[in-house]
């Protein structure tokens, strides 16, 4: 057993409490690798911002999960060399079961998230539950999600998104004791939030999204105020990089994201935790094409690795300042 306190992470729980005193969103970003992890820290850093760094299912298979800790304690390492102790949480990202959760709590990780939107309600319930149980007995805090997002969960395809329903918030959370509560008010997994037929299209062929379903949220926060509230499957998934991806061979079509506006104006309410994960796979895209393209020659990884750090960080930042407004919150 090895405890987050030990690697010098920490839990949401200070932090949910700061952000939404103060308008504004953490940032959740997930790694794999070491590039990321650098590019997350550095810019965090360089902003002063707390951060999430999140591992899913899929990150734990490709990364193992020994190494995911050992980068989470040198994670906080490298932001002290850097020049800032920002607060570093190391969280599970849609959680599929009890047993995978436990295995992050006995190994390092400061916070969990069971997904069970899929499942039942009293089922969804009685998962969170047993997690919240063994969490709580470690000072570790669950994250637990009501309704369906579109498209990509992890391993689990949803054709449509339901909202969450606000007249069952109080009981699930009062049932559960999860510290969080991800919700469904329009946001989706991936590059592709929106089909083409659910957007509008300016004169230049840019697909314009739906709004986010702001009403759903402000019930949401009528019946739990106070409560920390998380939005997933948040990247704007930007133009400039779907333009740098095909221009240089790429074939990323109808690519669409949630508009900063809506993420701004969420963050500055009871949504203390926003995650992004597909506009960093866009920026590391959009680099290394744009290398390869430039330089056919090059083959040793450093030079090409190199420079996609550097975009994910000029990206990351630019999350901080202008969308979540988590920059210069670091030591609250
Ligand atoms: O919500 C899903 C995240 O973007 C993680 O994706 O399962 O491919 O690592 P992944
Ligand atoms: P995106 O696919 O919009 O980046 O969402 C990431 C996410 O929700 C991770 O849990
Ligand atoms: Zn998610």
């Amino acid at each position: 057993m090895v405890s987050y306190k030990e690697l010098g992470l920490v839990n949401t729980k200070d932090m949910f409490a700061k952000a939404m005193k103060g308008g504004y969103a953490i940032p959740a970003y997930n790694f794999n690798n070491m590039e990321q992890m650098q590019a997350i820290i550095q810019a965090c850093v360089e902003t002063k911002s707390p951060v999430i760094l999140q591992v899913s299912k899929g990150a734990r298979a490709y990364a193992d999960k020994y190494i995911l800790r050992n980068m989470a304690r040198g994670a906080v390492e490298y932001a002290e060399e850097l020049g800032c102790k920002i607060p570093i949480v190391l969280h599970l990202d849609h959680g599929p079961s009890f047993e995978v959760a436990k295995d992050c709590i006995d190994n390092g990780f400061s916070s969990v998230m069971i997904d069970g939107s899929a499942l039942p309600y009293d089922e969804n319930v009685a998962v969170t539950k047993k997690v919240v149980e063994y969490a709580h007995a470690h000072d570790v805090t669950v994250e637990a999600e009501l309704g369906v997002l579109g498209g990509v969960e992890d391993d689990v395809a949803a054709e449509e998104s339901k909202y969450t329903k606000p007249e069952e918030v109080v009981d699930f959370t009062s049932k559960t004791g999860c510290d969080s509560l991800a919700i469904s008010i329009g946001t989706s997994h991936g590059r592709c939030k929106f089909t083409p037929e659910q957007c509008t299209r300016t004169a230049d062929g840019v697909l314009v999204p739906p709004p986010l379903a702001f009403d759903v949220l402000e019930a949401i926060e009528k019946e739990l105020p106070g409560f920390p509230i998380v939005l997933h499957g948040s990247s704007s998934v930007p133009m400039e990089y779907v333009r740098i991806i095909e221009q240089f061979g790429g074939k990323i079509p109808d690519s669409v994201g949630i508009p900063e506006e809506q993420l701004r104006k969420a963050a500055k309410s009871a949504v203390c935790k926003i995650n992004i994960d597909s506009d960093g796979r866009l920026a590391m895209t959009a680099a290394i094409r744009r290398f390869f393209a430039e330089n056919p020659d090059k083959f040793d990884p450093r030079e090409y690795l190199g420079p996609a750090r550097e975009e994910l960080k000029k990206m990351y930042m630019h999350k901080n300042i202008d969308v979540l407004g988590s920059a210069g919150h670091a030591l609250d």
